[in-house]
Parts: C-alpha cells; structure tokens; sequence
C-alpha cells in the first residue's frame, strides 16, 4: 500500500469510576496521512498543538509506527506523514491515544495490515502505558478494557451507551499524566474502593439509558479524583459551578486537566460557569461540546 489515512477519536477515559478500565470516544479526530517514500522521514504537523509536537522522528506517531515496523521485522525504504490536530494535546482528551494509533494503524496499513486489532490494542496499551483511552479511539462508543493474562492481552467490551452531548472544559494548565499518576496513593482504603465499584457497576446502565439522575450519583469515586483535583487551580471549584448551572454529572477528563459535565440541557450555561470558576483563579479555559463517536478509528487506503 502507497498511501494510508486514518483517523482517531479523541477520548474520555475513567468517566469518574472507572479509572484505567472505561472509556468513551467523541467526534473530535486528529488524522493521519502516512505515505510510503524512496528515501528518508519527512513529517508535518498542522492545526493543535503543531507548535510543540516534533516533526522528527521523536513524534509519537512516528515513534509507534516504527515499533509496528519493529515487530513484524519489515519497513518501507522511506516514510511522510501529515498529522491533522483537532485535538488539544495535553487535556485529558486522548490526544497521545490518536498519535499511537495514527502510528500503529498508518504502519499496519502500508504493510497490508499483518497485525490483528487485538494485537494493535496490546501494542498500543504498551505505549501508552494503560490501555482506557486507547480502546474506544480503535473501536469507538463507550468500551471497558481489561487486562488479562497472558499478558500482553486486553479484553475490551463494547458497551451501550445512549446518544448524551458532554460539555468539556478545558483550563489552559498543563498537568502531564505521569504527575496526574504519581499523586495516586498505591494503597486504598476498603471502604473507598466499595464506595468506587458500586459505582461504576450503577454507572453502566446509567449511560446506556440516559439516566441523569444516576448519572449524578454514579459518576464521583475516591480511587483517583479526590488526589488530581487539587492539582488543578479552580478544578473543584469548576466542579460545584457547572452542578449549580444545571450539569447533572461531573468528572474529570481522564488525568485531567479537562471537566466532562453530562447535562440534558443548559450545556452554554455549563460551559460559561465553568469558565467563569476558572478565571477567577487566572486561567484562561476553552469549552468543547461533544456528542459520542461510535466509529472508532477509520482507516482508507489509497
Ligand atoms: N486512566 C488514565 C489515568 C488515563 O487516569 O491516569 C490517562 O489519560
């Protein structure tokens, strides 16, 4: 194959309790344009993020097509991808997700596609280093994944979930995931992990019906949240704002530093509140509203 385009979704992960196992993909896509060349590595990166994402071979999409080379012992003579950014890098939206993806799906492709999904979900969860937002960026919807032995195997179940619009907002804060980890007791009390999985096992219905009402009970946890929003200026007090402005349920974007609210309605209001709550800390925010993508990755081949 000479030209390969694919196109990633930008994700949620955790969705409060289900921290490093649900996820769920929205219409928001970073693509990448992989073709095969006679000689060298050229890569341009357009739109979000293009000031600080390399155009070397450090880029990550880069970096986990060559891991997809690796693996099945094979590369073409020379490489170019055009990277596409809707996506804010940095926010909670699984936007290193994309790039493993693009790289692993773009890499598969140009080689007619030797590898499985199964086999790319594994490798991709490798590189990203837990497997929640890669899984509904390859499959789309609302997905749960589960590491499994074996290892390295994930077993992911594609979940119904009814058609809700998220209000994201995003503070310009940079929080990288591995200080959003490093936070994380290693240890949980019993009582905070009954309190978590009760939850989470109330959160499933709750999506897959558009239940507002549980969806306000069931989206708090005490495995991840209550350490990361301290680490945000003005998080809890976003969260308080966006529930007084009609916000049903309210989450952090995986690691943060995002908020994902779900509301019936009112989602201007919510957006507004909660960068209202921002700005009296300082900082500057965007605000996103998403409805749920259940495509997943796209590849089309030229
Ligand atoms: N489950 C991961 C975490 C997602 O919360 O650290 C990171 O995007």
């Amino acid at each position: 194959m000479k030209q390969v385009t694919v196109t990633v979704p930008a994700t949620s992960a955790n969705l409060g309790p289900g921290f490093d196992c649900l996820g769920v993909a929205w219409q928001l896509y970073n693509r990448f344009c992989w073709r095969r060349e006679p000689s060298g590595l050229s890569v341009t990166v357009r739109g979000e993020g293009a000031a600080s994402i390399p155009a070397d071979p450090d880029n990550l999409a880069v970096q986990a097509a060559e891991r997809l080379f690796a693996h099945v012992g094979q590369r073409p003579s020379g490489l170019s991808l055009i990277q596409d950014n809707q996506i804010p890098a940095g926010s909670g939206l699984g936007s290193s997700a994309t790039a493993v993806l693009g790289g692993l799906l773009g890499a598969n492709g140009l080689l007619d596609n030797p590898l499985s999904q199964a086999e790319l979900l594994a490798l991709a969860a490798g590189l990203e280093g837990h497997a929640d937002n890669v899984a509904p960026a390859l499959h789309g919807g609302l997905t749960l994944v589960v590491g499994d032995e074996p290892a390295p195997r994930y077993l992911v179940e594609c979940l119904p979930v009814a058609d809700l619009t998220a209000v994201i907002i995003l503070p310009e804060f940079e929080l990288p995931t591995a200080t959003a980890r490093a936070v994380l007791p290693l240890q949980v009390p019993l009582g905070d992990a009954v309190f978590t999985l009760g939850r989470l096992g109330l959160l499933l219905p709750a999506l897959a019906t558009g239940d507002y009402a549980r969806l306000a009970v069931a989206m708090a946890d005490k495995l991840h949240q209550p350490y990361r929003l301290p680490l945000i200026p003005g998080m809890p007090a976003a969260f308080t704002a966006v529930r007084q402005a009609g916000a049903a349920a309210v989450a952090l974007s995986g690691a943060g530093p995002g908020l994902l609210a779900f509301a019936p309605e009112n989602h201007e209001m919510i957006g507004k509140a909660g960068q209202a709550a921002f700005a009296a800390v300082g900082l500057t925010s965007r605000v996103y509203q998403l409805a749920i993508d259940r495509q997943g990755s796209q590849v089309q081949w030229l």
